[in-house]
């Protein structure tokens, strides 16, 4: 393993212990790294009205982009497990994840690096956006940037 994937890792497992999932006792955590070498994390945060729900990927773009810093994402870190269990296989993004790190990755006109584990563990499985979601639609197709990664 990387020290970028291990750092991600670490981040996104201490980020799922804030989850917000009293529905699915499934807690997972994401870390996005930015080109400074910052981190931004993130957890799922879930709804009385199920399909409200907000995943851990998807709460840790918006906050990078809140704080303006949506064009400096190389890579991210995702966990995931049972609450209460300690599993250790890797979990991956859902297609709706897959698709908002792609708006990342084409405004940042990088293809981005997913690190992928359980909620414990030394199991990673390292993927490429472009491995995850192949001919992606994005803001290029809308002209709104042309970093097709
Ligand atoms: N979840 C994520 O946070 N990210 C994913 O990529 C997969 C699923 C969350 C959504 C829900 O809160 C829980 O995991 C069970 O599906």
């Amino acid at each position: 393993m990387t020290d970028e994937a291990r750092t991600l890792i670490e981040a996104a497992r201490k980020a799922a212990q804030n989850a917000y999932a009293p529905y699915s006792n499934f807690a997972v955590g994401a870390a996005v790294l930015l080109s400074d070498g910052s981190i931004v994390t993130g957890a799922n945060f879930e709804n009385a009205s199920y399909g409200l729900s907000l995943c851990a990927e998807t709460v840790a773009l918006a906050s990078v982009s809140a704080q303006g810093r949506f064009a400096d994402v190389v890579a991210i870190g995702v966990i995931g497990g049972r609450i209460g269990h300690a599993d250790t296989d890797p979990i991956s993004p859902c297609g709706r994840c897959r698709q908002v790190i792609n708006e990342a990755a084409q405004v940042g006109g990088r293809d981005l690096s997913i690190y992928c584990s359980g909620a414990t563990g030394d199991e990673v499985a390292e993927h490429k956006l472009s491995e995850l979601l192949p001919h992606a639609f994005g803001p290029a197709d809308l002209g709104l940037t042309g970093n097709r990664p």
